[in-house]
């Protein structure tokens, strides 16, 4: 890439103030760098500029098309009768009358290929240890667990909870819990007890696959027993089994007729399993992500549509060849290790690479020893770690080979400029595309991405993908003009959409489809310049991105107030230079308790315990009185403005 710093090709944005944007998203606001594609690199791509425009106009002339044609590249058991269904909308259903499953698509063809032979998987543990597995191994490791799945009684339309750390078992149950055409559900290790208990009541899960423990920073994190825990309590038809899959020796108890080890059961099975034939919009899995209100929503996404958006995007934005080993570093906990640590690899028959621990583990060069052990090609990764591995300095990375490096990918939370520039400069020596990707566990994929051939803006997404369509609305649901903040929108249904809210349709119509009726609410405040770039400022509701993951400050409110000391609490998320933002509590004490440097450690373990160590509140301040509405809610964007010494704007409404 070349950086016309010196001379660029788009002057200077309108950076007009704007309220929601403050601290390391006011640099955004003042970028003007423009990177260009190489010659090598458009010589080398997949997809041309001039094909991009051409897809960008047939799309927009015609979504649905394209889309159809996109679904072509797929197999299925039958074909669809349209290419969506918009007569119960905001319940759209693509692909109606079609039949399919995507393991089919991700796995089994693959093995009447050239593809059956090749890596799918290479998996690395934190002590070092390694496994891989060809697209044949694994078929056979998803068959016979299938086959064991369904040994304990499940069957297709059941929901399967995952509570794994990343395993090549972690993706091997996905697989297999799809194959028989039940639901997975996933939690990430890092959920406590209680979390894990909620989700699993919520989606009225019949087993629970789970490891005895799991490494992750040096130390060994036992994961068996707080299944334990959270199965005391859970919904008296619920996880009537569990999965055990051993990882790191630890003690663990097994209750007979509940417990099973995944060794014992897979040693058995046999190595073939027919596929579910499902319909496009079958639930694939649910995936819990937080609001602005109220407890987290069970997204759910099916087999069809979602199959086709994840496809076709990944094979796009990434320039997927043959010869490449794609690197994701996202939990297949999250959305992001679903649709492209998982699905999207497999769907386009590439080979992925799976990390157990934590990225600093035994030292800060973890990453860059990977990416030269293995040769990655494609770096997909969070804002959070490049800032952190930033720290670090250069020197980390050239003690490095980074060669083999051709793409560079972010996603989660915006990424400042610093960061996106170290990121493309030091690790991918000026050559690599960056590709800052949004999207949702709601949207399925990408929604919002350049590809290696686009023009690139560090901070910028650049524009919507073809066949998507979005839009920046003001209050009244008229699109702002360039350089306005404004809430970010799609304006038209995409395939892999969230199917539901599982259990709560109406909590879906009301979230996501009722401010602008016809309109999908992204819940981010975005402004486009006046190219049609489009920047993400930060979320528009009570719902914090801390290190890339979405925690709702409900959540974390409602984890304190569970404490006896808290009569009530308000949590705001503030500008952090490595994680995006952090959370900081104001509370409110009940009578005879004062605070004092003890409670507040208690209060950050509380939390820990309810929520798990993801949910982490990095301050708590102890003031007199919050500031509230005459109608007694609390007003965050007061205490936010304080925080951060910024006019606190009209408060005529609040009391006094
Ligand atoms: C929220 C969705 C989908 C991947 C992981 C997060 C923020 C996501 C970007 C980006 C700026 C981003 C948004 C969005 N976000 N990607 N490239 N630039 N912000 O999934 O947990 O569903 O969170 O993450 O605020 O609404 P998620």
């Amino acid at each position: 890439m070349q950086n016309s710093d010196d001379k660029p090709g788009v002057p200077l944005r309108s950076a007009t103030s704007n309220e929601e944007a403050q601290g390391a998203i006011d640099a955004l606001l003042h970028e003007e760098r423009v990177f260009r594609p190489l010659p090598e690199t458009l010589s080398r791509a997949n997809i041309s500029p001039h094909q991009l425009a051409e897809a960008r106009e047939q799309a927009d002339r015609d979504s649905l098309a394209y889309w159809e044609e996109a679904a072509e590249e797929l197999e299925w058991f039958a074909k669809w009768d349209s290419v969506l269904d918009d007569s119960n909308a905001p319940f759209y259903r693509w692909f109606p009358g079609a039949q399919c499953n995507i393991v089919h698509n991700a796995l089994d063809r693959h093995i009447e290929t050239a593809n059956k032979n090749k890596l799918a998987l290479i998996w690395e543990g934190e002590p070092g240890d390694s496994r891989t597995f060809t697209y044949y191994e694994l078929y056979r490791h998803v068959n016979k667990f299938a086959n064991a799945l369904r040994s304990l009684g499940i069957s297709r339309g059941d929901r399967v909870i995952v509570y794994m750390p990343p395993l090549p078992e972690t993706i091997i149950a996905m697989l297999a819990v799809a194959k028989i055409g039940a639901a997975h559900s996933l939690v990430f290790a890092g959920f406590s007890a209680k979390a894990l208990r909620d989700r699993i009541n919520d989606s009225q899960a019949k087993c629970v696959i789970t490891a005895d423990g799991f490494y992750r920073n040096g130390r060994v994190v036992h994961l068996k027993s707080t299944v334990d825990e959270a199965l005391a309590g859970v919904c008296e038809t619920c996880a009537e089994s569990m999965v055990v899959v051993h990882r790191a020796n630890v003690e663990t108890d097994m209750q007979e007729g509940r417990d099973y080890w995944y060794e014992d059961l897979v040693r058995q099975a046999r190595p073939y399993a027919e596929t579910e034939v499902m319909d496009a919009s079958d639930p694939l899995f649910l995936l819990h992500t937080s609001g602005a209100t109220g407890k987290p929503k069970g997204i759910v996404h099916g087999h069809g549509g979602y199959m086709v958006g994840v496809h076709r995007t990944f094979s796009w934005v990434f320039d997927i060849k043959p010869t490449d080993l794609f690197w994701c570093t996202a939990d297949p906990g999250w959305i992001t290790g679903h649709s492209y640590g998982v699905y999207g690899p497999l769907l386009n028959g590439a080979t992925t690479v799976l990390y157990e621990g934590h990225p600093l583990y035994p030292q800060a060069d973890r990453v860059w020893s990977t990416v030269e052990r293995y040769g990655v090609t494609i770096l997909y990764t969070v804002p959070t770690l490049i800032r952190m591995l930033m720290r670090f300095g250069d020197e980390y990375p050239r003690m490095r080979d980074l060669s083999t490096l051709r793409l560079l990918g972010s996603v989660g939370e915006p990424i400042n400029p610093e960061a996106w520039v170290w990121f493309h400069k030091v690790i991918g020596k000026g050559d690599c595309p960056l590709l800052d990707t949004w999207w949702q566990t709601e949207t399925g994929m990408f929604m919002i991405s350049p590809l290696p051939v686009s023009l690139l803006k560090p901070g910028s997404v650049t524009k919507p993908l073809p066949g998507v369509e979005v839009d920046v609305y003001d209050e009244n649901g008229h699109p702002v003009p360039p350089g306005k903040g404004g809430l970010l929108v799609v304006t038209k249904p995409w395939p892999s959409m969230m199917i539901d809210v599982y259990n709560d349709p109406e909590r879906y119509k009301e979230t996501y489809w009722s401010k602008f009726p016809g309109v999908y609410l992204a819940g981010d405040v975005a402004r486009k310049d006046e190219d049609g770039y489009i920047w993400i400022q930060g979320r528009a509701d009570d719902v914090l991105v801390i290190a890339g993951h979405r925690i709702g400050t409900a959540e974390l409110e409602s984890a304190l107030a569970s404490h006896k000391a808290v009569a009530e609490a308000a949590v705001i998320g503030i500008p952090d230079a490595i994680k995006g933002e952090v959370a900081k509590a104001f509370v409110l004490l009940n009578q005879d308790w004062e605070p004092s440097h003890q409670l507040t450690k208690e209060l950050k373990e509380h939390i820990r315990r309810e929520l798990g160590p993801v949910a982490v509140v990095k301050t708590i301040a102890y003031p007199d009185s919050l500031p509230k509405t005459r109608s007694g809610k609390i007003v965050r964007r007061i205490l936010k403005a304080q925080e951060l010494g910024q006019d606190v704007g009209d408060t005529s409404t609040l009391e006094h």
